[in-house]
């Protein structure tokens, strides 16, 4: 089996063998969730300090269906001794004395690797600021996996703000581990895929382009990955208005899209899929979010297993 990294902070320690290996134990997991893959006796700590619906909550529906069990801070910002000034570093000792791995969402980019240099259990990050969000990446391909029977030779839209959403960074990285995609890069321009972000695809020898017209990159794509204007990460709300509501994904885009091409959105979606696009067999992503579930089933099972409890 191929090693598991110690901690989730990015996609780059991810290589294929593990992708693959996370894929297949997603599906197993998935026929079969609730025998065998048990953790029982392990706790598992969310300590988030952004809002999230879908990261904790499957987080923890995931360790329950295991046979763990959850601590949470699941407002840290205001309940947590953070509050009252307490470093992350002094925070990760002791909840690494109280729990067998930590989930951590911050505001602030490299705050997990900062939690995971003084936890002595494995931490994930569930989004640091704008960088990285691994988990769902992880989730997101194996939702592709799981609708198109495949994660390579795919051509993938990766659409709206791409600039402060870490789950399109996160992806398009992981992405980075298929072989003959082609990403498609469709935002408006004060939110175009950052720099670090483009270099890695080149270095991963990724080929990516610019299309700013939605219909044109829907008409050539299996995946349109929509995603929601950061509007909390904007520096003014008149920047947010400026841009709020340029991309919106009708029906119009999804009967353009090829044969058995679906529609992917990390959620919460605002505006950008009209509602109409629910009900369209293509609309993948409500069966993405539940996806999450499995998918962290299968990660807390690799970091957990072979480890020592307490
Ligand atoms: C995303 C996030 O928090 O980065 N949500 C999620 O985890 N599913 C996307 C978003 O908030 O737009």
């Amino acid at each position: 089996m191929p090693v598991f990294p110690d901690h989730v902070l990015r996609v780059d320690q991810f290589t294929r063998p593990v992708l693959d290996d996370l894929l297949s134990m997603t599906g197993q997991v998935r026929r079969d969730p609730a025998a065998e893959y048990r953790l029982r006796g392990r706790i598992l700590a969310t300590l988030f300090y952004e809002p999230s619906t879908r990261t904790r909550m499957s987080f923890e529906s995931a360790m329950l269906r295991l046979g763990g069990q959850v601590i949470s801070a699941e407002a840290a910002a205001d309940t947590s001794s953070a509050t009252k000034g307490e470093t992350l570093e002094d925070t990760a000792r002791m909840i690494s004395s109280y729990a067998d791995a930590i989930v951590m969402r911050h505001p602030v980019a490299g705050a997990a690797e900062h939690l995971a240099a003084a936890s002595n259990v494995p931490v994930i990050n569930a989004g640091d600021g704008p960088r990285e969000h691994p988990t769902q990446a992880l989730l997101d391909i194996y939702t592709i996996h799981h609708e198109l029977g495949r994660i390579d030779d795919l051509t993938v839209t990766l659409a709206g703000d791409l600039l402060y959403g870490r789950a399109p960074r996160s992806l398009a990285m992981l992405l980075g581990l298929t072989r003959n995609t082609r990403v498609i890069l469709c935002a408006p321009d004060a939110l175009g895929m950052a720099p670090d972000v483009l270099a890695r695809l080149s270095e991963q020898g990724v080929a990516y382009e610019v299309e700013p017209d939605l219909l044109k990159a829907a008409s050539r794509s299996n995946v349109v990955y929509m995603t929601r204007i950061q509007k909390e990460r904007f520096p003014s709300a008149e920047a947010y208005n400026a841009v709020r509501g340029s991309y919106v994904l009708g029906m119009e885009h999804v009967e353009v899209m090829p044969e058995k091409g679906i529609i992917m959105h990390p959620l919460p979606r605002v505006d950008e899929i009209d509602y109409a696009v629910d009900a369209s067999p293509r609309a993948a992503y409500f069966r993405q979010a539940k996806n999450g579930v499995y998918v962290r089933m299968a990660i807390l099972d690799r970091l957990l297993r072979h480890r020592r409890v307490g």
